[in-house]
């Protein structure tokens, strides 16, 4: 019941920033003026991906990152893909306070998120916000509350909710194909070289103190001396990230949310560690191994595993029914396996598999084209965001509570009364 509650309240907010506040427009060949805040690896692919999702209604007119060679670099990919220089920031308040900018893309780390977002729709910006939605529960709610008093359009970069894959199988589940639905497993698998440790991306050559500006880079993490690692690999330390849950997990505790019409889940139980990477040269905080079962409270149970030392099962969601399986591989194919024990009921049995896949059925290669669609057509108000900060917030509280247990070695539930988590 008082998830319901809960449910009924996040709907509701939802609502709010779902109607027709959107760009105003200033004449018929006026776009609507981008500025982009993080040109790292996710931001410098969006630059891209923005133009063939949006090739005649934007145009990015400005980008932020703190990270000279990086700046160099998104100076020319704004130029070869848009066509314009755009202009450069080191501080995102500089692009925030220019009024020709209607909204922000922010693909910074987790933990920069709830500034540059409160800060963002405080200044009137319609956002799109890199998922994980915060770094702490408590700051997710800053920018729900934030986003709410804004009435500005936010959506949050949970793509697979725009993949066409993970719509069928919503559609499915939904028409009985598999039963009832109590049990469901989740997996993320990697695997590299052993000189290609996990996590430890490529640091720029020509990236140095004096041109990375390591101080807007901690933002209100704690302080401490300039380390290139921490910096461009921000996701092995808690004090920016909060590992495997929060960067990849969301994406899958989200999408069963979004297929099975969950919110958030009752309790966590979580467990892992540094079991593959551990050189002693590596300094990394957060895990290469996690296994978490999360609880739901109508008798529903996720199972879920990560690990970064082997990639044979790679990527998926298995919604296992009574009557059937639905899964989803790979973000790229999509089946359907109708139950086969010793006398199955006839009618069960007699549904045919089905395979489809991305590309081949969808022309998609993964939700983030129909994700960024979805933001700019927001914009024009012809569509509502599929994943405005409450669904982000939920994805996130499935994340939060995984890393709090893992770290604590304990259960954590989850109150929603209080919106907040507690311990057993
Ligand atoms: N939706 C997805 O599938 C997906 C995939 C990858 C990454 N992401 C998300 O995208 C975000 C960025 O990840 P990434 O892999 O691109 O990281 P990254 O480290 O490659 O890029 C981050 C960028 O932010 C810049 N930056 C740091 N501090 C800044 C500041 N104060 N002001 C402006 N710029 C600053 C860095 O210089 C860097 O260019 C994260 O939230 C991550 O979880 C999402």
């Amino acid at each position: 019941m008082a998830n319901e509650v809960n449910r009924r309240s996040f709907l509701k907010a939802a609502a709010v920033a779902a109607g027709p506040a959107v760009i105003k427009a200033r004449g018929a060949n006026d776009k609507i003026n981008i500025g982009w805040i993080g040109v790292g690896t996710r931001g410098d692919y969006g630059i891209r991906w923005l133009k063939e999702a949006a090739p005649n209604d934007v145009q990015l007119a400005a980008i932020c990152d703190t990270c000279g060679p990086y700046i160099t670099r998104g100076i020319a990919n704004v130029q070869k893909t848009w066509g314009n220089t755009p202009a450069t920031h080191k501080d995102y308040r500089e692009l925030l306070a220019d009024k020709s900018i209607d909204a922000v893309y922010i693909m910074t780390p987790e933990h920069l998120h709830r500034n540059m977002a409160v800060d963002a729709l405080n200044a009137g910006k319609h956002v799109y916000l890199e998922k994980p939605l915060a770094h702490t529960i408590e700051e997710g709610w800053d920018i729900v509350k934030a986003w709410e008093k804004s009435g500005k359009i936010c959506q949050v970069g949970t793509q697979n909710r725009s993949s066409m894959l993970y719509r069928k199988a919503k559609e499915w589940i939904a028409q009985g194909m598999v039963g009832d639905v109590h049990y469901a497993r989740a997996f993320w698998y990697r695997n590299s070289a052993p000189n290609e440790p996990a996590w430890r991306y490529a640091i720029p050559p020509d990236a140095t103190p004096e041109n990375t500006d390591w101080n807007r880079f901690l933002g209100p993490a704690p302080k401490r001396p300039w380390d290139k690692r921490r910096y461009f690999q921000w996701r092995l330390y808690w004090d920016y990230s909060g590992g495997i849950s929060t960067d990849l997990l969301v994406h899958q505790t989200d999408i069963i949310n979004f297929m099975l019409d969950k919110t958030t889940p009752a309790s966590v139980v979580a467990s892992g560690g540094i079991y593959r990477w551990t050189d002693k040269d590596d300094d990394r905080d957060t895990g290469d191994t996690l296994s978490a079962v999360f609880e739901y409270p109508d008798k529903f149970q996720i199972n879920y595993s990560s690990y970064f030392g082997n990639v044979r099962y790679g990527y998926g969601e298995q919604i296992m029914g009574t009557e059937g399986v639905i899964e989803v591989m790979n973000r790229q194919d999509l089946y359907f396996y109708p139950e086969n024990y010793a006398r199955v009921p006839a009618n069960v049995k007699a549904r045919p598999p089905i395979h489809l896949n991305g590309k081949a059925d969808f022309n998609e290669v993964d939700g983030v084209q129909g994700h960024f669609k979805n933001f700019i057509a927001s914009l024009k108000g012809t569509e509502k965001p599929i994943a405005p900060p409450p669904i982000g917030q939920e994805a996130a509280i499935g994340g939060h509570m995984a890393t709090i247990a893992y770290k604590n070695k304990k259960m954590v539930l989850w109150d929603a009364a209080a919106k907040k988590t507690k311990f057993v």
